[in-house]
């Protein structure tokens, strides 16, 4: 943590994308360990054992690089990706932006990866000594057929994957998120549902906090008709709630502290439509265990981020892994899934 702080002024002095490869690279070093977390963290989700519900979210270990150190810092489980069938570039650079006055970023990266066999080959070779990995699924920007990539990657992925989170809401390709439409969004689910192998993972759907009224109930409906396993809120948003940074135009997704009360609120809107029959998992301006006990009570069984460890350093996790361990005790529960919901 002390050194985080020490070495952060060098990091924000970089280009925020040079400075994310040079963490990534040394991440590689870390010593693989199990982390040891509360036992009273430990959850079951999906039919897979979390030993804390803190993960990382999507976006941050893009290629599965270092899934394996993530969960050594204490993080209850990972997700790489988002992965497309074919590598691709992304958009044109620069395209990611910390707004540090808001605790915040942008970023319209556009699916950055070196593509789906890529990643099968490391996440396979990777150890698993920690908590679930999962692979975030996407589609190629010019792609001819959208929901032809999903089952691409439901194919390609599954053997890997401790669950699959379907993403069809990044901001950053064009059209992505008309899949979260009526008629679109049954023919995709029950088109990945159809190349789901019997034994296979669970798959996660992701969604977009820049809903419509309605949009909920209908989102939850057609997961649950088509045996999705749990649905994580959110992903960025292309609104900008008061921002006080120079960046605050820049076109692309919003993450951090601003897009906290927007996620939270929908998802309690999740939480009303599902009334507890689909498991939620709560990402989007976790910064602290108050946030995360926040989250947890309006409704997820598990939570996710990615914004605040780029303000506070990778041992985020562990302490608000720590925190909530307080909290649990604090409420006179024996185990987190006893918080769920209970606000
Ligand atoms: C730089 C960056 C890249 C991201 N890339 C992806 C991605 O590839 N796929 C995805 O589903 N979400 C992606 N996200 C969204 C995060 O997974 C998360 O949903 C969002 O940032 C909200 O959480 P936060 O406020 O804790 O950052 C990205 C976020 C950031 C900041």
């Amino acid at each position: 943590m002390r050194l985080y702080r020490l070495l952060r002024p060098f990091m924000f002095a970089l280009d925020a994308e040079v400075a994310h490869r040079a963490t990534i690279a040394a991440l590689k070093w870390l010593p693989l360990h199990s982390a040891h977390l509360p036992a009273s963290l430990r959850t079951s989700v999906a039919g897979l054992e979390f030993p804390s519900p803190v993960g990382l979210a999507a976006g941050f270990d893009k290629d599965a690089e270092v899934a394996a150190e993530i969960l050594s810092l204490g993080f209850g489980f990972v997700e790489v990706g988002t992965l497309t069938p074919r590598p691709q570039a992304g958009n044109p650079k620069p395209r990611l932006f910390r707004l540090a006055e808001d605790r915040a970023v942008i970023n319209r990266m556009g699916f950055n990866n070196r593509g789906q066999a890529d990643a099968f080959m490391r996440l396979k070779a990777c150890s698993r000594l920690g908590g679930p990995i999962g692979v975030n699924i996407g589609a190629n920007k010019d792609s001819p057929d959208f929901v032809g990539d999903y089952v691409a990657g439901v194919k390609a992925m599954s053997s890997v994957a401790d669950y699959l989170a379907v993403n069809i809401s990044s901001p950053n390709t064009p059209g992505l998120r008309a899949l979260q439409n009526h008629g679109a969004l049954d023919t995709l689910l029950s088109a990945i549902a159809g190349a789901r192998l019997k034994g296979g993972p669970p798959v996660f759907l992701k969604v977009a906090p820049d809903l419509e009224k309605g949009d909920p109930d209908r989102i939850v409906r057609a997961a649950l008709d088509h045996g999705i396993d749990a649905i994580i809120v959110s992903n960025t948003t292309v609104s900008r709630p008061a921002i006080k940074s120079r960046y605050g135009r820049e076109q692309g997704g919003l993450s951090g502290a601003p897009l906290r009360q927007m996620a939270l609120e929908t998802l309690r809107l999740f939480r009303k439509a599902s009334s507890g029959t689909l498991p939620l998992v709560g990402c989007g301006g976790i910064a602290n265990a108050d946030d995360a006990w926040g989250r947890i009570r309006a409704g997820a069984s598990l939570v996710q981020l990615y914004s605040a460890m780029v303000y506070k350093g990778p041992h985020i996790a562990r302490r608000i892994a720590e925190g909530l361990a307080d909290k649990v005790r604090e409420a006179g529960f024996s185990s987190i899934a006893e918080a769920v919901g209970t606000e």
